[in-house]
């Protein structure tokens, strides 16, 4: 109908489906039906998706207790706990977090549950990834962050709804828009450990009208080439440690790890814009 916003209730909805594997109520019976496809698909995407979140909890945190005091969630997704502000500002409760999906779902819940501490400050864009910057000029992230000043940037599973040539733009541009000293933080989807499962979870998205772009290490590996990237590099989601440090596991643990590698599917990388040349 003309004037109301498309909620796209007609079709499966990557934010809403997610939700799902998280154990969220916010679906649909389209994005339930999806959600089921995908897990008879991929019986281990709730562990994807639970080491993912993880992921960005240990990101945004060793990032705040680093000092960065403002951050950007670029396809941040219906509202889990604990959500990004929620996770900085545990460290600092000044920090500021800017949220930003193109999904009015998501913003529905996210302007009514993403509110932080008195002290610190967050708002929720919503917007399309595909211009960056329409984000990076919008008054509510004038209004909440300082530009002049490090972010720390997270893309956590949202690369990966892009192919090649917009994928590395989004990223290219943030790398230009963003002062030196930002974080970029991504997480992304990978058939490196199980060829056929996520080629199943790609046929499940596809037939519901979602393209995903699953990559390669090397394939990942640019988003973050020529940044500083932090130890111990480009690795499964679940390995990423807490310090940005790799920590030799103990053996038991090891093999653990490695199981876990291909029902994660998910590369995790952090890099840092450096302060001289990008
Ligand atoms: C799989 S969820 C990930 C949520 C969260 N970042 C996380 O990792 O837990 C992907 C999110 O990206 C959002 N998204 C997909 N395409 C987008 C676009 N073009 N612009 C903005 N957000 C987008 C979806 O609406 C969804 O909320």
């Amino acid at each position: 109908m003309d004037g109301l916003p498309d909620l796209g209730l007609n079709r499966a909805h990557t934010a809403r489906v997610y939700n799902y594997f998280l154990g969220g109520k916010d679906q649909y019976d389209l994005d339930k039906y999806a959600a089921e496809q995908v897990i008879a698909a991929f019986p281990h995407v709730r562990t994807a998706a639970r080491n993912n979140r993880a992921f960005l909890v240990r990101y945004a945190r060793y990032l705040a207790l680093s000092g960065v005091d403002q951050f950007l969630d670029l396809g941040c997704g219906i509202p889990h706990e604990p959500n990004l502000h929620q996770t900085v500002q545990e460290v600092n409760p000044g920090a500021r977090v800017v949220y930003v999906d193109n999904d009015p779902i998501v913003g529905a819940h996210a302007r009514a549950l993403l509110v932080g501490t008195p002290q610190g400050r967050t708002a929720f864009i919503e917007a399309d990834l595909t211009d960056p910057d329409s984000i990076l000029t919008a008054p509510a992230l004038a209004d909440t962050l300082d530009l002049t000043r490090p972010v720390g940037v997270s893309l956590g599973a949202v690369l990966h709804f892009f192919g090649d040539e917009r994928a590395y733009e989004i990223v290219a541009a943030l790398r230009r828009r963003l002062p030196p000293g930002s974080y970029l933080g991504l997480s992304h989807a990978t058939g490196d450990f199980d060829e056929a499962g996520t080629a199943a979870v790609v046929k499940v998205y596809r037939d519901h009208g979602i393209e995903v772009h699953l990559r390669t290490r090397d394939e990942v590996a640019p988003f973050v080439t020529g940044l500083e990237l932090l130890n111990p590099g480009i690795v499964p989601a679940h390995r990423w440690p807490d310090n940005g440090e790799e920590q030799p596991p103990g053996e038991g643990v090891a093999s653990l790890a490695a199981h876990l590698d291909a029902q994660v599917s998910l590369y995790a990388g952090v890099g840092r814009i450096p302060q001289v040349h990008r």
